[in-house]
């Protein structure tokens, strides 16, 4: 089987290094990749967003299956229109992906359908959010509707960041067209809990729960990045937590889309806040996350491609998906500076013996040579019996690579260890 991944970073490798394990798969295409997903698949410099290359790409190579793993393809209709020339996919397509395409979409479709989240305003007219924020309980949070490289949700902790925000992102249009419309939600508080699940339209498996870390500095400081590290599963998806999601978020969520005239096929990303009221929802993805598919994919031991074609074609209840009772920990190492300024160009030494427990997010190969060319180069990942250990070995992971300027932060894993002994 011939399959084309869209996109190019961690994530990607990550499916990739996956899908290799099943002996059907003859060949890998990357769209675009990177230098480090070269050494498992052949990098296509096609960009993840240029919908009519890809499909002109697709129809001569003679694609048996495309992964669509990005966002931005998904939310412009990649899948839509691989389908027209008889390609199947994984992956929602336009209507569906709207889910994370719009967020005045995802609340109001939440409001409908009675699935709990954040109380919330939508505005398309600045003047009326800032009249809003007059009176607007404080912190509230402040989200572009469209697109906006994951950075288009502010949280404010006062009335004036939230002014600035509105500012940014309506009359500045800091996001483009994305700010033509906000939401204004309510602040939640509690620990961020990652839920990525399969879906075929009718049938929905979780994955393994996941925990990102999002702050760029040891000790949750510094600006939000794409995420430093990740562990899973999550401590804090308690037996309780997760009933409660899947009776009142995960199910209702992929029946209601079917019932919209939406199903979704594809991964389902639920980005939840246990709250002290339960699970809420934070945000929908229309795809993996990254970097949680780098500790979720390493712990499924089930076959990836198998589910991915029932997610595309019907009966993924008929098909085994089954996660390993350990743990798994991935380590972002990224770029001194990120996610400001930072220098690239650096090369990366990675000891061949455990390049197979890395994902690389952004390095390029110039003769032979892998050089850093992101913010956030690479994740390592350990799995093993328990947390504790599998924190320690990716760590010791990262000992092993080098490259000028790396930066990580030494505390990934270490909260839920904490969570996970308070509640032993
Ligand atoms: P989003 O792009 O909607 O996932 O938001 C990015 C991040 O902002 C989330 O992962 C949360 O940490 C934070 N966030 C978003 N919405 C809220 C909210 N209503 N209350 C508190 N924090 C939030
Ligand atoms: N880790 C968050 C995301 O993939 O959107």
């Amino acid at each position: 089987m011939k399959i084309m991944v869209v996109g190019g970073g961690g994530r990607e490798h990550a499916i990739i290094k996956k899908l290799l394990e099943n002996k059907t798969v003859e060949k890998i295409y990357c769209l675009p990749g990177n230098g480090g997903i070269s050494r498992d698949a052949e990098c296509v410099p096609i960009s993840s967003t240029d919908i009519p290359a890809i499909v002109d790409f697709a129809a001569k190579t003679k694609i048996d299956y495309a992964v669509v793993a990005q966002d931005d393809p998904l939310i412009l209709g990649c899948v839509d229109e691989l389908n027209k020339i008889g390609i199947p996919c994984f992956g929602p397509d336009k209507k569906a992906a709207i889910i994370e395409g719009s967020k005045v979409f995802s609340k109001d479709f939440m409001k409908r359908h009675g699935i709990p989240t954040a109380a919330y305003e939508v505005f398309d007219d600045p003047k009326k959010a800032l009249e809003y924020l007059k009176t607007a309980p404080i912190p509230t949070v402040v989200k572009a509707d469209g697109p906006a490289l994951g950075k288009g949700a502010l949280v404010c902790m006062t009335r004036e960041e939230a002014v600035s925000a509105v500012r940014e992102i309506m009359e500045d249009k800091k996001f483009g067209k994305s700010g033509d419309r906000v939401v204004i939600e309510e602040f939640m508080e509690g620990p961020e809990v990652s839920v990525l699940t399969f879906s075929d339209g009718d049938t929905v498996i979780p994955m393994v729960s996941s925990t990102d870390h999002k702050r760029a500095l040891t000790g949750d400081l510094g600006l939000n990045t794409g995420g430093m590290g990740t562990v899973a599963p999550s401590p804090y998806y308690t037996k309780e937590a997760e009933n409660a999601a899947l009776e009142k978020i995960i199910l209702p969520t992929v029946s209601a889309m079917k019932a919209e005239g939406r199903p979704f096929h594809g991964c389902l990303y639920f980005g939840l806040m246990i709250t002290k009221d339960g699970p809420k929802v934070v945000e929908y993805n229309c795809r993996f996350g990254d970097p949680e598919t780098q500790v979720v994919l390493p712990l499924l031991k089930s076959d990836l491609l198998s589910i991915m074609l029932a997610t595309t074609n019907g009966g993924l209840d008929k098909v085994p998906v089954e996660f390993s009772d350990g743990a798994a920990c991935c380590v972002i190492m990224a770029s001194k500076g990120y996610p400001e300024k930072y220098e690239k160009g650096f090369e990366i030494t990675i000891p061949d013996e455990i390049s197979q427990s890395v994902y690389v997010a952004g390095a390029k190969l110039e003769n032979g040579k892998l050089l850093t060319s992101g913010g956030r180069v690479l994740g390592a990942t350990a799995v093993a019996k328990d947390l504790k250990t599998a924190i320690d070995k990716a760590y010791k992971l990262c000992e092993r690579i080098s490259f000028d300027n790396a930066y990580y932060r030494t505390d990934i894993g270490k909260k839920a260890l904490a969570a996970l002994e308070k509640e032993v």
